[in-house]
């Protein structure tokens, strides 16, 4: 899965550079995201985020999650390529009532001017609304105020600090 991934997008970065014009597939790549946050709820989550916490923006509660490729990176800019954030939103603290996920995925090439960071807002059963993936301008305009990289968890703690 991640080895065609790769190839595309390799292929895609040297036809741009060949001056040929190359629109990366945002739907595939959602489809690729989708099903690596399968079985994300084992994944380690950021330092002082275990848990559901209060959220600063997104839904009213928020348990954010990183793959493995993010667990060495303590937010010193740049992310590694290949980091992961996946943040599931919820209406209620226990967790019952999960409104949706947001992800950010690093990946080489795909956005350098903005962080190389696909962007993705889901639905619980993965589908999405028209333009809540790829290089969502919503997403970076807030996220763009970080000193992490783009990354509000990593680096930071859920009160800010
Ligand atoms: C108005 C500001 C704002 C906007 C717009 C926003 N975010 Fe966030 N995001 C935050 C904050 C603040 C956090 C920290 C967690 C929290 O408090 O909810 C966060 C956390 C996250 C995380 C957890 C991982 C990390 O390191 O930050 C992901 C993933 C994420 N946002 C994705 C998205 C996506 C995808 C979009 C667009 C659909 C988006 N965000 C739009 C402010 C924003």
């Amino acid at each position: 899965m991640f080895a065609g991934l790769r190839a595309g997008f390799t292929a895609a970065v040297a036809l741009g550079l060949a001056g040929c014009e190359v629109e990366v597939d945002d739907a595939a790549v959602a489809d690729d995201l989708w099903a690596a946050i399968q079985g994300h709820e084992a994944w380690s989550q950021p330092p002082g985020w275990e848990g559901i916490v209060a959220s600063n923006s997104h839904t009213q509660f928020v348990r954010v999650f990183q793959n493995d490729v993010a667990e060495g990176w303590d937010g010193t800019p740049p992310a590694p390529y290949g980091t992961m954030m996946v943040k599931e939103g919820y209406n209620d603290q226990d967790g019952a009532d999960l409104v949706g996920y947001t992800v950010m995925w690093k990946l080489e090439g795909y956005n350098e001017d903005q962080g190389d960071w696909f962007w993705a807002e889901l639905y619980p059963d993965g589908s999405y609304d028209f333009g809540d993936v790829g290089a969502v301008q919503t997403c970076i305009a807030c996220h763009a105020a970080s000193a992490h990289d783009y990354s509000m968890a990593i680096g930071s703690l859920p009160d800010g600090a």
